[in-house]
Order: structure tokens, then C-alpha cells, then sequence
């Protein structure tokens, strides 16, 4: 059952092993596999009237929602605007009248993004949630309601429902695109193909498990560790930051690899791992070089990239995690896995309390 942990030790493992599993079934409802195109539940507005969109989330659905903005504005060239829902009413946001409001949730009832979503109702847009519990608030509130079926989660650091909003997302941006005319058929069969090639990617890196784990003892004492990205890998990197702070207890921050240089390169030592997440493509080598000003002041790297990357990059690295080589656009979905387990079994090593780390809940229902 959902909520038994089976052969795992703890509920967030076991909910990161799901993914392959949860991110097929949350597929199965937002693409045609024989007809290889996206489908969407019934929209009851004009999609192609939507010029702008603002996303509204809290810790790691707003990471999806990061990595969204690209895929909004790649593949339907529709300007994305994106707050943490804390921040978003009090900035007193634009809200062009006609405009598609997109609310991220893992339980539906986060009380900054539910008043987000009131605000931004009472302001005339059009709201669209992105939810995994279909019996919450935000879903009862939505123009558009968007399931991720992730399935129960229950360990207080999200993975599963991330990893699902991002297939969802992905899904609702190549839809929007191709109603727009940003996206011709072809593409959108090839859209398809790669995000049905995700579950087998994620099988793939959890195979890198026990690689993993047996590092996670080289990150244990650290008291900082940095975590670089780039693109739609960045917000990875604070994810990973986040998932490390959540559940470890380690300061962590996630920075854009070639912002790096202009702060938190004054930290580096031998005392603070770097995590390098970066697949191999176009945007390889300016991370190289990011990697080598870590390196020339004694940085200790882990690269997390594909076989391609390694060949090229990873000597020197005090580790590096194999990933396998996949399309850039589910590259945040995959490479979420390594971020989820190297916290995991940093925690582990550390003895805390996995599934309840102290002074965090599950769902925050104060503002
Ligand atoms: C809490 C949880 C996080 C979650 C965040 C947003 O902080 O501990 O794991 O990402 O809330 O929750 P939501 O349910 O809105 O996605």
C-alpha cells in the first residue's frame, strides 16, 4: 500500500524509487502514446489568448516551476513571471487582465500559495493548478486543474511529486506551444518520444544507488557544499541545495554555475564540495570552466553529468555520478534523482530523522 514502506527504510526512499512508476502513470493522462501527441484535460478558456504567465509555488514545486518558465518560453515563447508565493501579493504583481495564473502544489493546501491563488482570482485571471492531492483546496479552486499522480507522499522532502509536476509541466508548455503554432506536429512527436523516455532515464540513475551511497560519507562531514547548474539544470541545483538542508542538516546553496564567480567562489577550499550538475550539450564547456576556477582554489568536485561528460570532465573530481544520456528537455527530471539520493544517504550517514526532520512539516498551512 501507499502508505507502508515495504522493503525500504524509509518513506522518502521508497518515494524516490517510485518515480520511474508514478512519473509513467502521470504520463498516461497528458500524451497520446500511439498518436504521439500531448493531450490535456478539457480547457474551458482559449489557450491561444494567453500571453502571459505568472507561476506562484513554495520550495520545491517552485523549482518545477522554474524549470517550467523555460519550457514556457522556449517551446511557446510566452513570457513567464514566477515568485515564491510569500513574496508574490505583497510586490503588488501586474496582473494583466487575461492572464493564466499557474499555481504548483505537492499537497494543494500551502496557505501562501493558496492566498496567492484567491489574489490572483479576485484580480481576473484564469487559474491553473498543478496538484497532487485532487481532493485539496487549490484543485476545488481551479479553472484548470492539472493532477500530478504521484500518489500519496509522505516523507516531508518532496521527490516524487517534483519529478511528476515537471512531466505535467513539460506536457501543459508543448500544448500551449502547439495550439500557438510555436510547435509544428513533428516536434510535438518528439516532445512525446522524450518525455516517454523518462521513466526508463530514471530507472537508469537510480541504477547509480549504491555509487551513491558509498560517496555520501565524503559529503557527511562537510559543514557548506555548493551545488552548480546551468539552464533548466540550475533550478536543479537548488533543489539539490534544498533536499541537503532539509534532510541532512548541511548549510547547502544552489547557485548558476557562471554566477559563481561573482560570490560564492570566495568560500571555496578543500572543506567545500561543489556538486556539479551538468549533462553533457552546448553549454558544457562554460561549466568546465566553471569547474576548473572550483579546482585551481582546492575545491573538491562532484560531477554529476552522462558518460560523455565524465570522458571530458571528470578527472580530478573527487567523485563523479554517471547519469545516462538523455534529451535536454527531461534532463531536470533525471538529474533529480542523483540530487534526491546523495541527500538521502548524506542523511543516513548522518543518523537524522529522514522521513520528520526537525522543525519542518509536510504541508504549511500558516502564512
Ligand atoms: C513544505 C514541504 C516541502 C514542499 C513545500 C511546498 O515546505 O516540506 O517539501 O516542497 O512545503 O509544499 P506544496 O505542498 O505546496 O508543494
Amino acid at each position: 500500500a501507499a502508505t507502508e514502506k515495504g522493503n525500504y527504510h524509509h518513506f522518502m526512499q521508497k518515494e524516490i524509487f517510485e518515480q520511474p512508476t508514478v512519473v509513467a502513470q502521470t504520463l498516461r493522462s497528458y500524451v497520446r502514446q500511439l498518436e504521439r501527441q500531448v493531450a490535456l484535460p478539457q480547457i474551458d478558456f482559449d489557450i491561444t489568448a494567453i500571453d502571459r504567465i505568472t507561476i506562484v509555488a513554495c520550495g520545491t514545486s517552485y523549482y518545477a516551476g522554474m524549470v517550467a518558465k523555460y519550457w514556457f518560453e522556449k517551446f511557446a515563447r510566452v513570457p513567464v513571471d514566477i515568485d515564491v508565493a510569500s513574496e508574490f501579493r505583497y510586490r503588488d504583481p501586474v496582473l494583466p487582465y487575461g492572464g493564466l495564473s499557474l499555481f504548483i502544489s505537492q499537497s494543494g493546501e500551502t496557505a501562501d500559495t493558496l492566498a496567492a491563488l484567491r489574489h490572483c482570482r479576485e484580480a481576473g485571471q484564469t487559474i491553473a493548478v498543478v496538484v497532487n492531492v485532487p481532493t485539496s483546496s487549490m484543485a476545488r479552486e481551479a479553472d484548470l486543474l492539472l493532477p500530478t499522480h504521484a500518489g500519496p507522499e509522505i516523507g516531508v522532502a518532496s521527490t516524487k511529486a517534483f519529478t511528476c509536476q515537471l512531466a505535467v509541466l513539460a506536457a501543459l508548455a508543448a500544448h500551449m506551444a502547439v495550439k500557438k503554432g510555436m510547435m509544428d506536429a513533428a516536434e510535438e512527436r518528439q516532445v512525446v518520444d522524450h518525455l516517454l523516455e523518462a521513466p526508463a532515464c530514471l530507472n537508469a540513475a537510480l541504477d547509480h544507488d549504491e555509487d551513491i551511497k558509498a560517496m555520501a560519507h565524503l559529503i557527511a562531514p562537510a559543514r557548506d557544499v555548493l551545488y552548480l547548474g546551468r539552464g533548466p539544470d540550475f533550478p536543479l541545483a537548488l533543489e539539490g541545495a534544498l533536499k541537503l538542508k532539509e534532510i541532512s542538516y548541511i548549510h547547502a546553496e544552489g547557485y548558476a554555475s557562471g554566477e559563481m564567480k561573482h560570490g560564492p567562489i570566495a568560500l571555496i577550499d578543500d572543506k567545500v564540495p561543489v556538486i556539479v550538475l551538468a549533462p553533457s550539450g552546448p553549454l558544457f564547456e562554460k561549466t568546465v570552466s566553471n569547474m576548473q576556477e572550483v579546482r585551481a582554489r582546492g575545491g573538491k568536485i562532484v560531477l554529476i553529468s552522462d558518460a560523455e561528460g565524465i570522458a571530458e570532465a571528470g578527472e580530478g573530481c573527487m567523485a563523479t555520478i554517471e547519469m545516462p544520456k538523455v534529451h535536454p528537455l527531461i534532463a531536470p527530471l533525471v538529474y533529480a534523482v542523483p540530487v534526491q539520493l546523495l541527500a538521502y544517504h548524506v542523511a543516513c550517514v548522518k543518523g537524522t530523522d529522514v522521513d520528520q526532520p526537525r522543525n519542518l512539516a509536510k504541508s504549511v498551512t500558516v502564512e
